[in-house]
């Protein structure tokens, strides 16, 4: 393989006896991309990280990470890349700086370059100042932070992040991924997963899972360009009669409630007087059609939908 693919997948497969957690999953990942794998609970996201982190096994086919194959070479893998698992573990008995200490030993950070090293992830983590303080005392987002420092105290130049910030607020996470950001500017690759969908707007490629297949795979922008069809957003009076109305209509696609507007997928934009019309013959009071760029939620929900639809029809054969 050439040595510009950080990650390389293959039809790559896991089976916990019968069941398929991850099913002939392929991509790329050019070095120094971001590349984000969004999908529900129990899409085979982690499964699919461990694979390549060289931690399970896989059943079939066929991975490299910066040019190691996962199921020969774990080893040179493992000291390769930074791991934050989806329950990362720090050591609440430790301090800031006894956490990093821990890690860069683990890591076999040799001892000449551990200070400067550690004294450049308490900057970037911004936690100067915070060094003495234990772990455990830390908030979530500052948690988090130093869970990545943790994980790249050894200087990996590639990134596995699962779900690195759940449950962590939308400002603390912005500036988390600019911190991915500047790693990634640094040559750094990384493959993360989310269930936020705003943070894939963060990512050079974007991989979709559903129920573990990767549904989708491409960059955020040809993703909306090659969304089908046309959204109207509507805002309407009793949404939740107006979802069940237009939902029955033979030529829209998928109706999906954003709060009290909905969002209304139909074959072309010429459909939209006919919605307005079926609104109101159904006695509900329209406010306002406008065609709207479809968020990735919205192609993520439509391309669920596409799934669901082809599993129907195939379990009727
Ligand atoms: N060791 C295991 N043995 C049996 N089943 C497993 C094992 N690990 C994972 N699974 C199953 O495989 C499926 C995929 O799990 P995985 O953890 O990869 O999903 P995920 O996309 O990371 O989900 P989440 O968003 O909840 O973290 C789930 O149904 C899970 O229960
Ligand atoms: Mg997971």
């Amino acid at each position: 393989m050439s040595n510009e693919k950080a990650i390389e997948a293959i039809q790559l497969t896991k089976k916990f006896g019968d069941f398929t957690a991850v099913n002939q999953v392929s991509f790329e990942i050019p070095k120094g991309e971001i590349f984000g794998l969004l999908g529900p609970n129990g899409a085979g996201k982690t499964t699919t990280i461990r694979m390549l982190c060289g931690i399970l096994e896989p059943t079939a086919g066929e991975a490299h990470v910066m040019g190691y194959d996962v199921a020969k070479h774990s080893e040179e893998i493992k000291q390769r890349i930074g791991y934050m698992s989806q329950k990362f573990s720090l050591y609440d008995d430790l301090t800031v700086y006894e956490n990093l200490d821990f890690y860069a030993n683990l890591y076999g950070v040799p001892r000449e370059k551990l200070k400067p090293r550690l004294a450049e992830l308490i900057e970037m983590a911004g936690l100067r100042g915070h060094e003495k303080q234990l772990s455990s005392g830390l908030s979530g987002a500052w948690r988090q932070r130093l869970a990545l420092a943790c994980a790249i105290v050894h200087e990996p130049p590639m990134l596995f992040l699962d779900e690195p910030t759940a449950g962590v607020d939308p400002v603390s996470r912005r500036e988390f991924w600019e911190m991915i950001y500047q790693l990634a500017g640094q040559g750094v690759s990384v493959l993360a997963t989310t269930h936020y969908m705003d943070e894939a707007e963060f990512c050079n490629v974007i991989g979709m899972m559903y129920r573990s297949r990767l549904i989708a795979l491409s960059d955020p922008d040809s993703l909306r360009e090659g969304a089908i069809g046309v959204l109207f957003e509507v805002d309407c009076q009793e949404p939740s009669h107006a979802e069940l109305v237009l939902k029955d209509l033979p030529f829209v696609l998928d109706v999906a409630a954003h709060g009290v507007l909905l969002h209304v997928q139909v074959a072309s934009e010429k459909q939209k007087a006919e919605l307005e019309q079926t609104l109101q013959s159904s006695g509900i009071i329209v406010e306002r059609i406008e065609r709207v760029l479809p968020s990735l939620e919205d192609i993520f929900v439509s391309l669920v939908d596409q799934e669901n639809r082809q599993q129907i029809r195939a379990d009727k054969d």
